[in-house]
């Protein structure tokens, strides 16, 4: 049992994962991108589920479920998206019911959305962050589960910002996993117990 990741960049967090020593089990990305070859690299399973293919007004349902299929069989007990371009729809809920965790670079609710580290820049803001919380059918909309603040310093540019903010990610995220896979867990093991115990 372990993580499937969801990425479609650099892979620098899915990178953070790994050296965690978290059990991903699948790396799924939505365009070919670095991550898939941090996969490879480390020896785990890794497939394409190119967002393209999935129509001119794109198909977003047929590709959540192309996605849930390519989870299937690798004992995905958690789903971590790490940079994860596309929002998916309800089937990865039914499938993984509040088991989907994602980061976020910014302090949500503040900035949601693809430009948050631009937007809090525009806005002339001095603080933002990260924020790693479980995933929902609105985008960046989840309950928060961590939190870390990174400040914005004079002359940053988007890239200089979001390479501090994910400095930080890399060391909140694999850290906040832990905790939730721990939980689930724990939370599997009491349940089965209170399932044997009614027998
Ligand atoms: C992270 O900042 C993540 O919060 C955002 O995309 C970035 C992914 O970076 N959604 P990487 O691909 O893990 O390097």
């Amino acid at each position: 049992m372990g993580i499937g990741v969801l990425a479609s960049g650099s892979g620098t967090n899915l990178a953070a994962i790994l050296e965690a020593g978290l059990p991903v089990t699948s790396v799924i990305a939505d365009r070919p991108c670095r991550a898939l070859e941090v996969a490879v690299a480390a020896g785990v399973p890794a497939e394409l589920v190119e967002r393209c293919s999935f129509g001119l007004g794109f198909d977003r349902v047929a590709f959540t479920q192309q996605v849930v299929r390519a989870l299937a069989p690798h004992r995905v007990e958690l789903v971590a998206m790490a940079g994860f371009g596309t929002v998916l729809a309800q089937p990865i809920h039914d499938a993984y019911p509040e088991r989907i965790v994602n980061t976020h670079p910014a302090l949500l609710p503040a900035f949601p959305g693809w430009h948050a580290v631009e937007d809090a820049l525009a806005a002339g803001a001095q603080v933002t962050g990260c924020t790693v919380h479980l995933a929902t059918l609105e985008a960046d909309a989840g309950p928060i589960l961590a939190q870390q603040e990174v400040p914005i310093l004079e002359g940053d540019s988007p890239e200089s910002l979001h390479e501090r903010i994910k400095a930080v990610e890399r060391r909140l995220y694999p850290r906040t996993i832990k905790v939730v896979l721990a939980q689930l867990r724990e939370a599997g093991q009491a349940s089965m117990a209170a399932r044997v115990d009614a027998r």
